[in-house]
């Protein structure tokens, strides 16, 4: 559909431009307003309890918007998360992934993915996996902050038999809470997993150096 391509094109330079305005570990532009990623509140689907970014402070995570109906594209995709979260976590030698890299899944779908369901399909990926689910307006938020386009397709009105057009992009967020950068469908697991680990061990060094200083 070209204008589902139009619109995909436009937020994927929107996320670039957001991305190389800084040495990207930087997430202002002009104006201080963030440009991608930020605050958001949802459920976590394992608990029921409200999760919100400041869960992951402290940690390295993937965060991927997708839905659990989606036929190939979205299981491709938390497949090759699932995969750079353990190549991660054995390069780092962690004993857990959480102290390496948290996989999270966001649902964009959330009528269909409640909780029950999100968590039974990100079970299928890695056991460490996040899934997240909320409402249409709390999710929907989320996906804007990141700037994630996403489409019901087919019979609109349908309520249980349609699919989701949405962008695959899956991002990297550092322990501040700050958007790093983002990987696309065409970017190979080995590639996202070098791409993490250098972030990753930039980070952990500007950090050792800040702690010496
Ligand atoms: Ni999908």
């Amino acid at each position: 559909m070209v204008l589902y391509d139009r619109e995909r094109a436009r937020r994927v330079e929107a996320v670039r431009a957001a991305k190389t305005t800084g040495n990207g570990f930087q997430t202002r532009v002009a104006g201080g307003k963030a440009a991608v990623g930020g605050p958001f509140a949802l459920v976590d689907a394992k608990t029921g309890k409200r999760f919100t970014d400041e869960n992951l402070r402290g940690k390295f995570a993937l965060l991927y918007f997708g839905f659990t109906h989606c036929p190939d594209i979205c299981p491709d995709e938390l497949e090759k998360v699932a995969k750079v979260t353990e190549a991660t976590r054995e390069a780092l030698g962690a004993a857990k992934a959480e102290d390496a890299l948290v996989p999270v899944f966001i649902t964009i779908d959330p009528a269909r993915d409640d909780a029950k369901r999100t968590r039974e399909y990100v079970k299928e990926f890695h056991p460490e996996m996040i899934g997240l689910t909320g409402t249409d307006k709390t999710c929907g938020e989320a996906a804007r902050k990141y700037r994630v386009y996403y489409r019901k397709t087919g019979d609109e009105r349908a309520t249980k038999d349609y699919l989701v057009d949405h962008s695959i992009i899956t991002y990297l967020i550092n322990p501040d809470g700050d958007f790093v950068t983002f990987y696309g469908k065409n970017t190979t697991e080995e590639e996202v997993t070098s791409s993490v680990l250098a972030h990753v061990r930039e980070y952990r060094a500007a950090n050792a150096e800040k702690a010496s200083a």
